[in-house]
This record gives C-alpha cells, structure tokens and sequence, in this order.
C-alpha cells in the first residue's frame, strides 16, 4: 500500500525548547511548519530543566557577556569554538528578555527585576569572584519555558504530529535532505513527510547510560539518523556527569542547590570540595565536581553502609528560602530519596546528564559534514540544534545553566537561516525513492516475533557495559574491554525479537528502534574517548591524567561507517574580541 506523503516548508524534530523556539520563528513568519514528537510536547524533556538559563543581566551581581564568554571557554576547557561562544553570550540577553516578554514566568527580586542565582564555573571579571547569572523560575525552569513556548507555538499555529516516531531522514538524489519517514506510534502508520528543510532537535542520549538524570524518550535518535546518513558526530567522548544526581537512583538535585548555599560532604561530615577547588569550592565546574565525589567514595569517604555517595546538606538554608527557591528539589527529595531536606541532607552521586558532543553545526544551525574523505561542506536542507547538536558552545564540559540557552539561542538562530533557506529554496525537490525503501526496510524489521533476545535484555545488558566502561573515569584497558563488549552487543541486534513487551500502541517497536539508536550513539562515545590521549574536561583518563594542548586541542569526528575516526581544529577566533588562550583551569 502507497505511504501517505504530507508536504511542509519546515520539518522538526522534536519539540523540546530547541525545536519550539525554532518552530516559533517560523510559523510567526507564515512557513508550514511541522514538529514531530514521540511524546506530547509538554513532556519534552526541556520540562526537566531545573536550575536556569544563563544570561549576563547583572539584576543580582555586576556581569557582562565578555565575562560569561570567558567562563564558557574557560569551563570547556579550550574546546569550545569561540565564535560561536560569543555568539551564545551576546544573544543571551535578548533572548531572555524575549522569553519575559513571551510570558515565562521567572521568579522576581525586590525591585521586580527576573531573579539569578549563581552556579557552578561563574565568575565576574575573568576569574574573580562568583558571579549570578542564572536566570531562574525557582527550580522549575525549564517547565515554564516550554509551556510558554508551546503555547505561543498553538497561537502561531505551527502543526504538530504528536506521539509520531522520527525513524529515518530521507534524501533526494543529490544529497540534499528533503523530510523524514515518521510512524504514528499508536497505529504503527508509516508517514512519509517531505519538506524543504529539516531540524533535528531530538534532545540527548542520557538513556546510554544505566544511572541517569535523563527522560526515557532521551536515545540519540537525531544523531543515530545523522550517523546512518553518513554525517560524523562531533566530541562524543565528552560526556557529562551531573555532580548530584539522587544516588542510585540518578534524578536530578538542581546545582541550584549548592547555588542557594547548600553544599556537599563525605562520612567525616567534612566539606571536601575544600580540597579540590580552593577558591569556588561546591561552585567548581561540574567535571570538577563529579571527579571529587568519585574520588572521594573510591577513597573509602563515603556515606552509607555502602560507603557509595556523598549528602548534600541545605537543612541550614530554612524552609522559607527551600520553598521559595528549591520547592521541587524538596519534592524529589522527599518523593525518591525518602529523605525531607529541611532536616536531612541528601544522598548524591554523579549521574549522567548531558552530551556536549553532537551533530556537527555552524552557528546558523546548519549541519556542516565532510563530504567522504573530503573537506567540510554545508548538508543543504539539514539543521541542527539543541543536545543533539554540536556548535561547539560546551567543548569538553557545558556550565550549568548554558544548555536552556544554547537551545533557545540556536534554536532561533536556525529558524532564521531556515527563512533564508525557505527563500531561495522555493520548490520540494523529489524523495530517493531507494532511500524510502531502505527506511520503510528499517522500520518493518522491527516486526519480528518468535525465540531471542528480547530488547529489555539487550537493553540492559547495553547501558550497563556504558556505565563500567565510559564512566567518569576512563583508562586504556577498561576502555578497550569496553568497546569489545559494545561490538558483541551490536551484533545481537539482530538476534532481538519483540516477545515479552507489550505490543500494545507500538511501544515494543519502538523500543527496538531506540535501542538500535542508543546502540550507534553508544559506540561513538566509547570510540571517540578510546582515541583520545589526553584528559580535557569531562574526559578524563588517569593514564593521560593531563591536557595535551600540542596533540589534543582539535575536535575529534566519528563516522559510523567503518568506525572511523577523524579531526578537525577548533575555532579559536571570537567574533569581535580577542581570543581567549588556553590556560590551566583552575577554580
Ligand atoms: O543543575 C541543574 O539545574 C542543571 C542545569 C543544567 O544542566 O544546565
């Protein structure tokens, strides 16, 4: 039977606050815009973002862009493109503001003016004191920016597929991309739609990891579909770990925590960060923060009978300010730890949380790819944004409180330049009809019934060799064990068989089309940190326990095809001011 085909100027995927902010943008400007999401907008995982957005407003402490530019490059540790940085810290401003005046409803000091709160890797002056940056709604930030822009996106009228599955981009014979094969989950429907330009704004890949902060829905399936077209990811050995995730369990505990006062400490009840970070102590980057806890729980420091996590004390900063400031880390406190923070510090340990590396883009959001062996080239029609992207803004570790904006601020900068596009671009170029195939083959391959692995199984077995071997800590032989166990699991694939899942709405199909993606994406984190000799910011080998600026500071590119490894500089020029130079980092 022939696929129902829908037309569209604009194609997005995913509708977190990347995808929305770009959508807004152009449906404002009259663009046919669809966004597909496999969950009901709203439960994009934007809504889980807690602590803020950045943006150098000085409401609460003098700040200026050049100085958040400057703690950006710093906190990426030189890998970050400072091009693209600047353009990030500049935009903030505007952004925020416009977010204000879209109704965002952030809480307020005395004279009225939006809240900020400090976090981790802020300084003011290039390196001096701590600075508040970090715009907040008390502790649900991000819930009250994606309610806001979906709605705004309902009055603009910007057409949403709802509970459809992203399975594969198509593209037309010259390689320029030219829409997606989608499935409505509930019916298992193909779809087929074509549109002029493409977004991919499919969030993270928290899932391929055991223990993580992460929604269900975050399984790289933007840059699974990336790597299958031929486009590397960029950096994906950076991964980073949120230091205080609920310990065992992995929900997130705001860095707006340690932001408000609280702080963190081992058995002896002592405030280790003391010792890892002399000047910013609890308010250290977050790499630095992660490795301490660690450090300090291999060392025999840590708390419980298990001696597996450290607390994180804020009893002392009263009920009014934790219900006022931190009303849901109460609740998640309460609800998954068992434990009031009012009166009892919590039990944190590092979770997995965000992925700085991605879908190679400009700062237009277009995805820019070598094209073969041969120099970078713009993908026409192919946009990227948000954490499925890599601008590069975060290098080897994001700061808190950058990833709400690098989602707003490229997630507009893309529907701008998909206007342009849009202009010059007036005509639906024609699908490869053997690239449909190829992903309607993808999609019936997962009808498979009968004996084998079932993909919970598998599943498991995936993001518990991710956990042993690509962890906060790496070295050569865990590492190489690891990559062993990932190429044995990715040949199981086909061996899965959709047995003891419901087959109710689709969801054991889907789950094995997530899996294949978490699997892709998986081997290019593990790949990626394999090759590089050096520890540089989330990445971090006690066998090369030092940044290697002669060798390592480049990008580094993984292709899927042949599992292949290439480079490529960073862009060390700002826009308008001087370049920042690798330093040591310190804090
Ligand atoms: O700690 C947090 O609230 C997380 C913020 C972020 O990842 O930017």
């Amino acid at each position: 039977m022939p696929i129902t085909r829908r037309h569209f100027d604009a194609l997005i995927i995913g509708a977190g606050g990347a995808g929305l902010n770009a959508a807004l943008r152009l449906a404002t400007a009259d663009a046919r815009v669809a966004v597909v999401s496999k969950v009901f907008p709203t439960r994009s995982h934007t809504v889980a973002a807690q602590g803020g957005v950045n943006a150098a407003l000085a409401n609460v402490l003098p700040d200026n862009w050049h100085w958040h530019m400057f703690d950006t490059v710093k906190g990426s540790d030189y890998l970050g493109d400072q091009d693209a940085i600047e353009y990030m810290c500049r935009e903030a401003i505007p952004t925020v503001y416009e977010l204000e005046h879209a109704g965002v409803p952030f809480s307020r000091i005395d004279n009225g003016k939006i809240y900020q709160r400090a976090f981790g890797g802020q300084s003011q002056n290039f390196g001096g004191p701590q600075a508040a940056r970090t715009c907040a709604a008390a502790d649900r930030t991000g819930h009250a920016i994606l309610h806001t822009l979906y709605q705004q996106n309902i009055r603009a009228r910007t057409h949403f597929f709802d509970e459809y599955f992203a399975v594969d981009l198509i593209r037309d014979q010259e390689g320029a991309v030219v829409g997606a094969l989608v499935m409505e989950i509930e019916s298992g429907e193909p779809l087929l739609i074509e549109s002029k330009t493409t977004l991919l704004a499919t969030g993270g890949c928290g899932q391929v990891f055991r223990t993580t902060s992460n929604a269900h829905i975050n399984t790289g399936d933007g840059m699974a579909m990336a790597l299958r077209i031929g486009v590397p990811l960029m950096d994906m050995e950076f991964y980073q770990f949120h230091p205080t995730g609920i310990a065992g369990k992995g929900m997130l505990i705001t860095e707006g925590v340690r932001g408000e006062g609280g702080y963190l400490v081992n058995k002896e009840g002592e405030r280790f960060m003391e010792r890892y970070a002399p000047n910013a102590k609890d308010l250290a980057s977050r790499d630095v923060v992660a490795r301490a806890i660690v450090t300090e729980v291999k060392e025999g420091r840590g708390c419980g009978p298990q001696r597996d996590h450290v607390m994180l004390k804020l009893d002392h900063l009263g009920e009014e300010v934790i219900a006022k400031r931190l009303p849901g880390i109460r609740e998640s406190a309460r609800i998954f730890a068992g434990v009031d923070p009012v009166e009892e510090p919590i039990p944190v340990f590092p979770t997995a949380h965000y992925v700085m590396g991605g879908i190679p883009t400009d700062r237009f959001g277009r995805v820019v790819s070598p094209v073969g062996s041969g120099p970078e080239e713009v993908v026409p029609g192919l946009y990227a944004a948000g954490e499925c992207a890599c601008v590069s803004v975060h290098g080897a570790n994001r700061l808190g409180g950058n990833s709400l904006l690098d989602i707003l601020v490229f997630g507009r900068a893309a529907g701008i330049d998909i206007m342009d596009y849009l202009r010059e671009n007036r005509h639906h170029r024609p699908m490869d009809e053997t690239a449909v195939e190829k992903a309607v083959a993808r999609l019936t391959r997962w009808e498979k019934k009968g004996e084998g692995i079932s993909v919970r199984e598998l599943r498991d077995e995936f993001r518990k060799s991710m956990e042993d071997h690509a962890g906060v800590f790496r070295t050569e032989e865990v590492m190489t064990e690891g990559v062993d166990r990932l190429k044995a699991i990715r040949a199981k694939l086909a061996d899965v068989r959709l047995k003891d899942q419901s087959a109710v709405f689709n969801t054991a199909r889907v789950e094995a089309l997530e899996l294949e993606n978490l699997i892709d994406v998986g081997m290019s984190i593990a790949l990626s940190a394999l090759a590089r000799k050096e520890s540089r910011g989330a990445h971090s080998r006690p066998d090369y326990p030092k940044r290697d600026d002669q060798s390592w500071l480049k990008h580094s590119l993984y292709t899927q095809e042949g599992d292949r490894m290439d480079y490529k500089p960073v862009r060390s020029k700002p826009l308008t001011v001087e370049t920042f130079p690798p330093k040591e980092r310190v804090y």
